[in-house]
């Protein structure tokens, strides 16, 4: 089976695409795919996916799927096998746990393994970029690397993913229920800061990040949890919280969490709450809320 994980950012989404450092960890689970002879298509019944590029080369994943084959055959220097490509999804998608860059490195791996094309985790990323491209526009590329290597790391565009060694944390993710667009997001940061990577608000997330990631490396989950209150504050005065993310993190530190924040671009979609051990009581907060929610322990 191809995998390719969902991921979780702990710190610095949207600093990141401004060239600062982003701390953030594969999650165990993502998008599972296994190439058949036949038509190039991919479909994930869990996500009632199902796109055939001949019949619909216009959809965002008949889109992606041809970018990343013609990545891969452009590394193998060759043809590739027209391939049909079936699976599984354990994620929600189009919730800021790198749904997308899961599936761009699933298809990646899967098409390379029916053409025999060996790849490195670096070179997997690369070409699921490609996809990854057609939904986001101008990604930071930190999805498809974490979907690649399926552990923690530090990540920086143009640097690509360094990995860490995480201090076990329990986090609890809750979904908003709102739908989000990461290209949208990204856009709305990019008016708020005028573009300028020197902004204050940029520079206070890069702060928290490199907080967090002593915090996280070290076990001194309080000053994490604190770090991640702080990149919460700032994510909402850049205008990518709701009103709903903000009483979701407000109800998860009221039960008891050490910090929590919105994960991914916001506007919708996940935040996660860092817990010092029962994560019991942010769940029920969650769910009275309504959130569906899933505990992870990372590290
Ligand atoms: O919400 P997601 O999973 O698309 O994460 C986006 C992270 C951003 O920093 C907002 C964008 C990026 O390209 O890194």
């Amino acid at each position: 089976m191809a995998t390719g994980y969902g991921k979780v950012i702990l710190l610095g989404e949207h600093a990141v695409v401004y060239g600062y450092p982003a701390l953030a960890s594969a999650l165990p689970c993502g998008v599972t795919l296994e190439a058949a002879p036949g038509a190039l298509s991919v479909r994930v019944p869990s996500w009632e996916l199902d796109v055939d590029v001949a019949a619909s080369p216009a959809h965002p994943v008949a889109r992606a799927l041809v970018a990343v084959a013609g990545a891969v055959a452009a590394r193998a220097a060759r043809e590739l096998p027209a391939a049909a490509l079936r699976g599984d999804a354990q994620l929600w998608p189009a919730a800021g746990l790198g749904s997308s860059g899961a599936l761009c490195v699933a298809i990646a791996r899967a098409l390379a393994a029916a053409a025999q094309v060996e790849l490195s985790d670096a070179e997997i990323a690369e070409v699921a970029n490609r996809g990854e491209q057609i939904f986001h526009g101008s990604p930071s590329g930190l999805d498809v690397a974490l979907a690649a290597s399926g552990r923690a790391g530090v990540f920086r565009r143009g640097r690509g993913l360094t990995p860490v060694r995480l201090r076990p944390l329990t986090l609890v993710i809750g979904h908003s229920g709102e739908p989000r667009s990461t290209a949208r997001m990204v856009a709305r940061v990019a008016e708020q800061t005028g573009g300028d990577p020197a902004d204050a608000r940029l520079l206070a997330l890069a702060d928290a990040t490199s907080r967090g990631v002593e915090a996280a490396t070290t076990g001194a989950r309080a000053d994490l949890g604190l770090a991640m209150r702080d990149a919460q504050r700032v994510l909402a005065e850049l205008g990518v919280s709701t009103p709903r993310l903000d009483a979701l993190c407000t109800a998860a530190e009221g039960a008891g969490a050490l910090g929590a924040k919105l994960t991914g671009a916001g506007g919708g979609g996940c935040a996660i709450a860092l817990v010092a051990d029962d994560a019991a009581p942010v769940v029920d907060a969650w769910q009275r809320l309504g959130a569906r929610t899933r505990v992870e322990v990372l590290g």
